[in-house]
């Protein structure tokens, strides 16, 4: 009887069955078999006891059959054992260039910069005519542009929402917009959508060096705290004047490698001072205010962070390369 308590998976009646009850070796079927061996007097008496025992084991195995039957889920008998404890769910996290972002968007709100999202699909007056890029100007071939009719494209910076800001409030103006943007474009350095931070700020009395204070800041807490940065002169229709930015090889340390093509910098962004003629064209007095401007590369700093030099991995959607972030 204890042998029968003690049972608690359905896979474990049958050997038990067989033991006790089974026709050939069961141990209640061989006390039967025997009762030849015992004297004639006491055999009426045995045979029914044993009967009885029989009878007895066979209704509470029957119990137990039906019992474990109830028992919620466990279903041995199809292989599947609900007692096992579960598998593991494997949990989602942020896509790498995603916690990049938000590095960075956390640093230049650490420095009072507010955040403000626009659209993928843009006008060609926010993405172009608004940041001083008439029509058949020639840094419009820079942009290599998704139309989609005359007037409408996928935007090919984050730059447009400096006028639309601009356009619906007055300075003083601190702003990052960070965001998608697309590029016909594709190669080790090039995706056909991207991501982009942009800055700018307007207010009275902004100088260049304000600019510098905040961009080296920036990306001293993104990089190393003493990070050799450099500005180029560059050319933008939207700053005047403009500078590119270098900031010393993170993987060399400025000696010098295959990453910063051994000149020992690697460029990082675009800024400058905003054109007095976008300031004109959102109805800011471009003699009363003064702001910067500047533009980043979420995924170019992301390689750089973590030493990728393959800028379509984060693309790929391989598991195996996003789960290491
Ligand atoms: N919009 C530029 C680009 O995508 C980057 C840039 C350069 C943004 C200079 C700026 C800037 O705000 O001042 O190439």
């Amino acid at each position: 009887m204890e042998s029968l308590q003690r049972i608690s998976r359905a896979s474990e009646l049958e050997p038990f069955r067989v033991r006790f009850l089974g026709r050939r070796g069961g141990s209640l079927t061989g006390i039967m078999r025997r009762l030849s061996e015992v004297s004639k007097e006491d055999r009426p008496q045995l045979g029914q006891l044993a009967n009885a025992v029989k009878k007895e084991i066979t209704t509470l195995f029957e119990e137990k059959k039906k019992e474990l039957a109830r028992k919620p889920g466990i279903k041995a008998d199809k292989g599947l054992d609900l007692s096992l404890p579960g598998r593991r769910i494997p949990f989602g996290k942020l896509h790498p260039v995603t916690q990049v972002m938000e590095e960075m968007c956390a640093i230049f709100e650490g420095m009072g910069f507010a955040v403000a999202e626009g659209p993928d699909v843009e006008t060609d007056h926010y993405n172009f005519e608004a940041l001083n890029i008439p029509k058949h100007h020639p840094a419009r071939d820079m942009h290599d542009t998704f139309y989609v009719s005359d007037s409408i494209l996928l935007r090919t910076h984050t730059s447009p929402m400096q006028a639309r800001i601009m356009e619906t409030k007055e300075p003083p103006l601190r702003y990052i917009a960070p965001g998608k943007v697309y590029r016909c474009d594709s190669d080790i350095t090039h995706t056909p959508m991207f991501v982009q931070v942009e800055g700018f700020l307007v207010d009275r009395d902004v100088s260049f060096s304000d600019l510098k204070g905040v961009l080296t800041s920036f990306l001293q807490q993104m990089f190393s705290k003493d990070l050799a940065v450099r500005f180029r002169p560059s050319f933008f229709p939207f700053t005047e004047p403009s500078a590119e930015v270098d900031i010393a090889c993170v993987i060399c340390g400025g000696k010098g490698c295959r990453v910063c093509k051994r000149t020992g910098w690697i460029e990082i962004l675009g800024a400058g001072l905003i054109d007095p003629e976008v300031m004109k064209m959102v109805g800011f007095d471009p003699d009363e205010f003064s702001g910067f401007a500047f533009g980043l590369g979420v995924e170019r700093i992301a390689m750089l962070k973590y030493g990728i030099n393959d800028i379509r991995l984060y693309y790929e959607n391989d598991l195996r390369f996003l789960a290491q972030f």
